[in-house]
């Protein structure tokens, strides 16, 4: 029998959960409909925790909320495995199908999803548990992920391993690994691969923080004969549960877009942080500089699912450390979501045109502009030095914007 409803919790950092609402899955007369209902200790707020699961859309008050996205999931979706986790669930579960709605794709998640939200068939919720893996464990992870890309069923010593690549969001290969005392996310070479994806988003990462962006942590690690970029998790406390620090949501999610659609842009996520983020005018400038960023970098996967927020307790929302950010040669050379004026055209004026929406002054934005222009000249060095094989920085040169080889003006 399939799962209709679930129970929605908050896991906190000192360890300890509050049930925040019911989400249920109705039919409807064209197709399904999911909705959710808070609890009503959570409206009460006797523990003085409780917040809105979406400033907008799932508002604090009683009462039925329809959640509008395609997916029957709304807020919720951020917590189901994406492409990569869904291959290992239909390897774990083969031969039975996959299940094939909201709450079903919500159990089969484990502790390591993104954000602090939890799922329990009951009102009760047992305590963390984490599935990660050692970082010890890399090559065993790369071993094991490519007998599943071959299609191999999932033999028992590998289960373990496969449960640890389950609960994150994306397409590559991927797992929840411990290392230094932290959570990370291990992210695999693959054979596929024609140039060293793993270095090239290591020193895109490190670009960004050179030019003053708010980055994810990455390292470079061996994973047997290949290699694996490690990314620290944002979301989570140091030590072992690795305790949640806050409800994650996406500018997917946020936006309440459907993933196939082709709106959405840098400018209606600087409008969702005007509206609802505790800092709104550092976090649009970042926003700003971000987009500047992947346009000169070339990283044109810069979709809403790569964009987040997080709302951490007494802080508020605010925009997500960047992740995910890679040069992509292959790609068209236009950005994933709108960055101006000219729609999805990666192009500086473009990202000009529309600098108001993010705080800025014209001259101000220009300034920001030129300054990453400078920062970002000597791209080639800085990727050497890391250790970016000559080959991948061949690759590479495709993406980055052509303006940074030119002479400055005098
Ligand atoms: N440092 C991080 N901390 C917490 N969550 C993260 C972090 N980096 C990525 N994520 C989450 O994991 C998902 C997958 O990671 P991502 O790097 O985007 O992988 P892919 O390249 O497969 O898209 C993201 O969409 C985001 O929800
Ligand atoms: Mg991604």
């Amino acid at each position: 029998m399939t799962v209709s409803r679930v129970f929605v919790h908050a896991r906190f950092t000192d360890g300890t959960s509050r049930i925040v609402g019911r989400y249920m899955v109705l039919p409807i007369s064209r197709g399904r409909l999911g909705v959710f209902d808070y609890a009503g200790s959570w409206l009460r707020n006797e523990h003085g925790q409780a917040f809105a699961m979406h400033p907008t859309k799932v508002p604090l008050g009683g009462g039925t909320i329809e959640l509008s996205s395609s997916t029957e999931l709304g807020f919720l979706a951020d917590s189901t495995p994406d492409r990569w986790g869904r291959r290992i669930l239909a390897t774990l579960r083969a031969p039975d199908p996959l299940p094939a709605n909201g709450p079903e794709w919500l159990l089969a998640t484990g502790d390591d999803r993104v954000g602090c939200l939890a799922f329990s068939e009951t009102p009760e919720l047992g305590s963390i548990r984490t599935d990660a893996a050692s970082a010890n464990d890399l090559s065993r992870l790369a071993d094991a992920f490519e007998r599943l890309e071959r299609g191999e069923p999932a033999n028992p010593p590998w289960e373990q391993l496969f449960r640890a690549g389950l609960s994150m969001g994306g397409a590559r290969p991927k797992a929840t690994v411990h290392h230094d005392g932290h959570l990370w996310i291990a992210k695999f070479q693959r054979r596929t691969d024609d140039f060293d994806q793993c270095a090239a988003e290591h020193a895109a990462m490190r670009l960004a923080a050179h030019c003053g962006l708010d980055v994810a942590e990455t390292r470079i690690a061996d994973a047997g004969p290949r290699r694996a970029v490690l990314v620290k998790r944002f979301d989570r406390a140091p030590g072992p549960p690795f305790h949640p620090t806050g409800h994650y949501l996406s500018a997917l999610s946020a936006l309440d877009l459907d993933e196939t659609s082709l709106l959405g842009s840098y400018r209606e996520i600087a409008g969702f942080l005007r509206r609802h983020s505790a800092a709104h005018l550092g976090d649009r400038i970042e926003l700003f500089r971000r987009m500047v960023f992947n346009v000169l970098v070339g990283n044109r996967d810069d979709h809403l699912k790569n964009h987040a927020l997080i709302h951490r307790p007494g802080a508020g929302w605010r925009l997500t450390p960047a992740f995910d950010v890679v040069p992509q040669p292959d790609m068209d050379p236009v950005q994933a979501i709108s960055v101006g004026r000219h729609g999805t055209t990666a192009s500086l004026s473009n990202c000009l045109s529309q600098c108001g929406e993010f705080g800025l002054a014209e001259e101000s934005a220009r300034t920001l502009v030129e300054a990453m222009v400078a920062r970002l000249r000597g791209w080639r060095a800085f990727f050497a030095d890391l250790g970016v094989d000559r080959q991948t920085i061949g690759q590479l040169e495709r993406a980055f914007a052509r303006r940074l080889d030119t002479d400055p003006p005098a």
